[in-house]
């Protein structure tokens, strides 16, 4: 089985990269995860992919005067790295209208809400500050929008009285850890289907 190699962005802790390395155990999974990411060499995500024998790349978007010379870094190292695929997983910069063009269909992203509903930073005080009864958590394509690109899947949980920032935080992180790994098994499915699935050059 061809297994599409998909590299996963991170900038912090990496629960969802846990989540897709546990997946991609499987014999059957259609994604390998050949490359994590990260611009932060501190992100504790780091060590989850070390632990797990997985290649990692850190570039510090500190070194580079703009967006687009930051991009262009990660996408030589992504083609050193034949990737095929990009899962963003608490990735904390925004990329260049050029690099989300050149991995356009190839790149997608968990947001911890039921977008549209709730995009960009502060999600569950936004979520609580609406007085919504439930949230969750999408996984979607992305577009040079934030968080505007088309869903993949989405998981809801409810929202409790009492709810803190943290505590709707922790429960709809527990759904996403269900939700992207069979978000990303839909999508290498569908990329592995297909001939040809480098980006072009
Ligand atoms: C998750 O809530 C994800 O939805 C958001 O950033 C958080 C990353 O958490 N984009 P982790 O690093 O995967 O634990």
């Amino acid at each position: 089985m061809k297994r599409v190699r998909t590299a996963v962005f991170i900038s912090g802790r990496g629960s969802n990269l846990s989540a897709l390395i546990d997946a991609a155990r499987a014999p059957d999974y259609p994604a390998k995860i050949a490359l994590v990411f990260s611009n932060k060499e501190d992100a504790g995500g780091l060590a989850v992919a070390h632990e797990a024998g997985i290649p990692t790349k850190v570039i510090s978007h500190k070194a580079f005067a703009s967006r687009e010379e930051f991009d262009a870094a990660i996408d030589a190292a992504l083609r050193a790295a034949g990737i095929e695929l990009i899962a963003e997983a608490g990735f904390m910069r925004i990329h260049s209208e050029w690099f989300v063009k050149r991995w356009h269909g190839r790149m997608i992203n968990i947001h911890p809400s039921l977008l549209p509903l709730f995009p960009g930073i502060k999600v569950h005080e936004q979520a609580l500050a609406a007085g919504v009864t439930e949230s969750g958590c999408t996984v979607h394509y992305m577009v040079p929008e934030l968080d505007a690109g088309p869903i993949i899947a989405q998981a809801k949980v409810p929202v409790l009285p009492g709810d803190t920032p943290e505590t709707l935080a922790a429960r709809v992180l527990a759904a996403e850890h269900k939700l992207y790994p069979e978000a990303l098994r839909t999508v290498a499915q569908k990329l592995a289907a297909r001939k040809n699935i480098q980006p072009s050059p």
